[in-house]
């Protein structure tokens, strides 16, 4: 696999990092090439605007966007690609993440965003959704995804430890 990124990790600040590292993290175990980059909608539009308009070009095949409160990066990503966009709405202090849930998965109709759980549990599952896509087309990826998916199930007893 060449090393040019197949998935854009965008997120709408810094403080986000900690959560979407979860997202690099798998797409790392699967050996899948991707970019990492802060992009906000509205702190910095024009490298939102450079990063959306530019992603398929340069060879992304997804974007997964992060963003909390008033979040809108996701749907601004997909206003300017047709690439799937997987949102993570990003938990904040105000109503749990609610609110960034709500501005990523309430898109209008016309611009869709894949929405995912809030917080780190929506950036691991936007990240084997990903890989999941590229399966797809491709047999040794999918063999490595069912190969996650039973190392997974083996990793759980089913008997509780003693106390
Ligand atoms: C959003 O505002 C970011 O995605 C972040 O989740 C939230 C707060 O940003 P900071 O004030 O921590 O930079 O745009």
């Amino acid at each position: 696999m060449s090393n040019t990124p197949l998935i854009g990790i965008v997120m709408g600040s810094a403080s986000d990092a900690p959560t979407m590292r979860k997202a690099a993290a798998i797409l790392e175990e699967f050996g899948i090439p991707y970019e990492i980059k802060v992009c906000s909608a509205h702190r910095t539009p024009a490298r939102a605007h450079a990063y959306g308009t530019t992603a398929k070009e340069r060879g992304l095949k997804c974007i997964i966007a992060a963003a909390g409160m008033a979040a809108h990066l996701a749907g601004v990503m997909g206003s300017l690609t047709t690439l799937p966009i997987l949102g993570v709405p990003m938990d904040g202090k105000f109503m749990g993440g609610l609110d960034a849930l709500l501005a990523t998965v309430q898109m209008p109709k016309g611009i869709p965003v894949a929405t995912f759980t809030v917080g780190s549990h929506g950036a691991v599952n936007a990240a084997l959704f990903a890989v999941a896509m590229l399966a797809v087309n491709d047999p040794e990826m999918s063999k490595k995804l069912d190969d996650y998916r039973a190392k997974q199930t083996a990793a759980i007893p089913e008997d509780l430890p003693a106390e």
